[in-house]
Order: structure tokens, then C-alpha cells, then sequence
């Protein structure tokens, strides 16, 4: 099938205006009426990169590691783009060949992230922002999906949550969205801040406040604190939703002058759950107030806390629990977190998507409340970007594994073995994932059940690779 070329959301005086650039095009036409027809032309959406760039998108030239974005400013206007962003100093090698309207700019990422910001400006929706250390996803997904079933919704795709994803997400919105819930996270100070200024949220939800990041951000309360921008920056008729099971999190939101609702396990939180049935791998079972009772495909305690996100939003807007209720109910995992696969009579929990100290807890424990397990294991690799800490994280964390077995591989695997030593619990430490993959191969047997865990850039699920599943 052709794609038809969508209809332009913003045209480009307006990408000019927005950016503060200048658009330039190769010739300009003679004739009024085509001149108006270019005028009125313009972009909807915007791509970072032209395999994959759709007719009328805005094309945003990055500097990559290898080749700059704007080696491929023809390719994009080949492949239908409606317009592109230039970087004033490349734009002399383009100069009276432009292959098409160009929009002149200093920084390529700030005229995205200034169009972006007009653009959404103009968009009159409910803008919900999620924040949060952990659970992000999860949580973007779980209230996207409740409000779909009311409404419109425009929802981040995956994990685009940084100052290129959050202002690409926010030139998908249509003027027929009435919702949007856009998934927001930090590398630095100030960011959450400064995203909060582009996206604008009338209300946010912070999952908690937890170890991710601690080489950049020193201390718990620090994050706590960068996290809270989200909730700082609602007005008084708006209103944050707030991870209950953090302290530093509720600490720091502590004079906000938006309303509050915390959800969560923890027993005082406004919108919780009661007789929470642990399923195994079947996920959970729970009720909530005025709602009808929830089965959670989705493994583990700390997945009923983030439903609590969706059901928390939802009930303050007011849509139908029934609904909501359904729509938590169809949600399946995600590649990659807390996937169940069966090797020979073996459950694996593979959760090799991301790895911090408050989610590996949190996965510990699912693995030590798993029902029927004749023989627990951990393989545990290494949770990055802890800074000066990270071996002390290790040891901390893997003290909170009980009744398993501990294997650990990667940088930190000594630290994570005397933790699990700490805790009475039997180690092995293998020297790389190929010696550990060995000795999986040969281990596994049916009854055990095994959680294979570490950061994204550990690239733990390697250890599985060429291990088969049980069919079916
Ligand atoms: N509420 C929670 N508390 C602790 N850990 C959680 C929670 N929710 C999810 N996790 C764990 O965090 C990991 C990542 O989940 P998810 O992708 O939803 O988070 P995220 O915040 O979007 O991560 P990222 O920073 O990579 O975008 C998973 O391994 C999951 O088990
Ligand atoms: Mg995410």
C-alpha cells in the first residue's frame, strides 16, 4: 500500500515561527495560487531518521556517533518529507540545491523540542505526564490503555521518554486526541523540569522515587526532589498522582500546590488495593473500591502498585470502572520485563530490560513468593549508572534475595555474591555469560524456577541464547 501523504497539522511559516528559524526553498513559485498552496503546506509529525520516516513528517537531523543527520536531509525528501530542520552552520553545502523546504535553526534538537512545545500548545487535551524511577512504562501503558477505552488517547510509543522521544510523541498529537499520556524520564538534574515546561501536563504521576541514577543525582531525596517537578509544576485544580510505597517521593512532594492521591500497597494510601492474591505466574488477583474485582496478567507485587496508577487517574476522571477494570485485565507483558518462558520443565522470569536496586528487590521477592518452586535461582548481572555506590548496591540488594540460589556474572558480581554470602544463601560467581549460560544448560530442571535479571546494557538475556523452550 502507498502511504498518502497526511494533511499538514503545522505549516511552514509556522515551523519557522515555532523553531525561531528561517525557511528557506529552492525556488519560490511565480503564480499566487501555487504560492499559497506552499505556504499552506507543512508537516504532521516528526522523524529522527529516514528508514523509517513517514510521507509529510518533519525531518530532524541528529548529530549521530558515526554519520550527522544531515547527510541525509535528500534521502528525507525522497521519502516524502513535508519539510526539514538545518543546522545554520550546515547549511552551506545545501545552499541552492535544498532538496526541499528547509527550516533553518541553530540546534536541531531545541527547534524540535521549540516546535514540539508550540504545537502542543495549541492542543486543548488531557496532557498526563508520567515520571517516576521505576514503572514508567508500565504505568504510561496501564493508564493509556483505561482512558482508550473512553477516548481518544495518544500514548509515548515504548520508551521515546527522553528530549528527543517526549517532543517526537508530542507532534503525533491530532486534533482528534482528547487524551494523552506521555512518559517522561531524566538523565540530569533539571530535566523533568525543563520536559514538564515542553509538555505541559495538566496532571502527572510519579511512580517512586528510587535508585536509578544515583551517579548523577547523590542521593535518594535529591531524586525524589528532581521527580517532583512533575507535581510542582500543576496548579491548584490539578493533580499529581504519587507513588505511595516511596517515602522520599511523598516527602517530596510535601507543599505541592496541586491536589495529591497517593496509590500503592502501603496501607495508607488513598487509592489501594485489599485481598491481594498472589498468582504466580498468572500474575495477581485484587479489588479496589468501586471497582470491579482485577485479574493482572502481569507478574509480581510491584505491577499491582502501578494498576493502582491507572485506576487512581481514572477514578478521578471519572470514567467507568467497569471498563478500566477490563482494560488492566487484557494487558500483557512487555518484551523483555518479567517474561515467563518454560526450558525444560524450568520457569524462567526473564527481566532483563532494566535493572536498579528498588526493581531487583522487587523481583526477588517475586521470585521467593512463587508458588510450587522445588528450587529457586537468581542470576543476577550487573545494575548500572549507580556511581560511587554501585558496589555497596550490589552487596545491599542481593542480601534481600531469600530462599534461592544466587549466580551473578558482570563487573559487580563479587559485590552481588558477598551479599548473597550475607544472607546465608548458596552462590556461584561465573566469569562471563558464556561460562554461566553452560551451567544453566546443564542446571535446569523441571520444578526450578529462575530469575534472570540485570540492567539493559548488562545484555543478561544472553545467557538464554540457544537454551530452547518447551514447546508450547
Ligand atoms: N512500581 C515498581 N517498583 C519497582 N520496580 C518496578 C516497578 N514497576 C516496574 N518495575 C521494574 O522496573 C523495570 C522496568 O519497568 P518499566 O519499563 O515499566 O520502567 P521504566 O521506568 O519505564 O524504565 P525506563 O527507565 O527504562 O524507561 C522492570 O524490570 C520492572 O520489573
Ligand atoms: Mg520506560
Amino acid at each position: 500500500m502507498i502511504a498518502t501523504e497526511a494533511t499538514p497539522r503545522i505549516t511552514l511559516p509556522q515551523l519557522a515561527q515555532f523553531a525561531q528559524g528561517d525557511l528557506v526553498v529552492s525556488t519560490v513559485p511565480a503564480h499566487p495560487p501555487e504560492r499559497e498552496a506552499l505556504l499552506r503546506s507543512g508537516v504532521a509529525g516528526a522523524s529522527i531518521d529516514t528508514r523509517t520516516i513517514a510521507p509529510g513528517e518533519l525531518f530532524v537531523p541528529l548529530p549521530g556517533a558515526h554519520t550527522d543527520g544531515h547527510a541525509f536531509l535528500a534521502t528525507a525528501f525522497e521519502r516524502g518529507a513535508g519539510a526539514a530542520l538545518c543546522e545554520r552552520s550546515r547549511y552551506p553545502e545545501w545552499q541552492g540545491r535544498e532538496p526541499g523546504p528547509l527550516i533553518l535553526v541553530e540546534n536541531a534538537t531545541i527547534g524540535l523540542i521549540l516546535i514540539a512545545h508550540r504545537y502542543r500548545e495549541s492542543w486543548p487535551g488531557l496532557m498526563i505526564g508520567v515520571t517516576g524511577s521505576s514503572g514508567k512504562t508500565t504505568t504510561k501503558e496501564l493508564v493509556a490503555a483505561a482512558f482508550a477505552t473512553a477516548a481518544p488517547t495518544l500514548k509515548t510509543e515504548g520508551n521515546l521518554n527522553n528530549h528527543w522521544g517526549v517532543p517526537l510523541t508530542l507532534m503525533r498529537l491530532e486534533p482528534g486526541h482528547r487524551v494523552a499520556v506521555v512518559e517522561m524520564a531524566m538523565n540530569a538534574p533539571g530535566e523533568i523540569e525543563e520536559l514538564t515546561r515542553v509538555v505541559m501536563p495538566g496532571s502527572g504521576v510519579i511512580t517512586n522515587a528510587g535508585r536509578a541514577h544515583l551517579e548523577r543525582f547523590g542521593t535518594i531525596e535529591r531524586v525524589a526532589h528532581e521527580k517532583a517537578a512533575l507535581a510542582r509544576a500543576l496548579g491548584a485544580h490539578e493533580t499529581a498522582f504519587i507513588g505511595a510505597d516511596s517515602p522520599a517521593l511523598r516527602d517530596a512532594v510535601r507543599g505541592v500546590k496541586c491536589r495529591v492521591v497517593t496509590y500503592g500497597l502501603a496501607a495508607d494510601a488513598d487509592i489501594r488495593p485489599r485481598a491481594v492474591e498472589d498468582l504466580g505466574p498468572d500474575g495477581s488477583r485484587f479489588e479496589v473500591e468501586g471497582f470491579p474485582p482485577v485479574h493482572l496478567r502481569l507478574i509480581g507485587r510491584h505491577m499491582v502498585a502501578n494498576a493502582m496508577a491507572a485506576i487512581a487517574v481514572t477514578k478521578t476522571y471519572g470514567l467507568d470502572p467497569e471498563a478500566v477494570a477490563r482494560s488492566i485485565e487484557t494487558h500483557a507483558p512487555a518484551r523483555g520485563r518479567m517474561e515467563l518462558r518454560r526450558v525444560r520443565g524450568a520457569t524462567l522470569l526473564v527481566d532483563c530490560y532494566n535493572a536498579n536496586p528498588d526493581a531487583t528487590r522487587a523481583a526477588l521477592e517475586t521470585l521467593a513468593s512463587w508458588p510450587g518452586a522445588t528450587h529457586r535461582l537468581a542470576v543476577l548481572g550487573d545494575m548500572l549508572e549507580l556511581g560511587e555506590r554501585s558496589a555497596e548496591l550490589h552487596r545491599e540488594t542481593a542480601a534481600a534475595a531469600r530462599d534461592a540460589d544466587v549466580w551473578t556474572v558482570g563487573r559487580f558480581a563479587d559485590d552481588t555474591t558477598a551479599g548473597a554470602r550475607a544472607a546465608g544463601l548458596a552462590t556461584r560467581t561465573f566469569a562471563d555469560r558464556e561460562a554461566l549460560r553452560e551451567a544453566l544448560r546443564t542446571a535446569l530442571a523441571p520444578g526450578w524456577v529462575v530469575l534472570v535479571k540485570a540492567s539493559r546494557g548488562a545484555a543478561l538475556e544472553k545467557v538464554l541464547e540457544g537454551i530452547e523452550e518447551d514447546a508450547g
